[in-house]
């Protein structure tokens, strides 16, 4: 039987301009690679997703599950910044799953 393609579909806020996201489970492989191709983005995701680098930062706003916690070096890089905030997230760390679905997702400039 084929796999069934679930849509996935949130709102990205950049410079005040709110765009819709509609995409699938998996299509990039992680929320950082998504934002910076579909928003064409420079400077963003420097690291190239471990963790480190913290040029992905982003404030979420209705992330659903596992989605929903800090794992792996994100605690550590957000908190050297300062950022405790618990909306305040590395995009690198977030996957492209339904736990997206009906999120917004704020491009911060740091
Ligand atoms: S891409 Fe470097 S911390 Fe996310």
């Amino acid at each position: 039987m084929e796999k069934e393609l679930k849509t996935i579909t949130f709102t990205v806020i950049e410079n005040g301009t709110r765009i819709p996201i509609v995409t699938r489970h998996g299509s990039y492989p992680n929320l950082m690679y998504l934002l910076k191709e579909e928003l064409q983005l420079e400077s963003f995701g420097e690291c190239g997703g471990v963790g480190r680098c913290a040029t992905c930062v982003v404030k979420t706003k209705g992330i659903t599950g596992n989605s929903a916690l800090k794992e792996r070096n994100e605690p550590a890089t957000l908190s050297k910044l300062g950022f405790e905030e618990a909306a305040i997230r590395l995009s690198c760390q977030i996957y492209i799953t339904a736990d997206l679905n009906g999120a917004e997702i704020t491009v911060l400039e740091i």
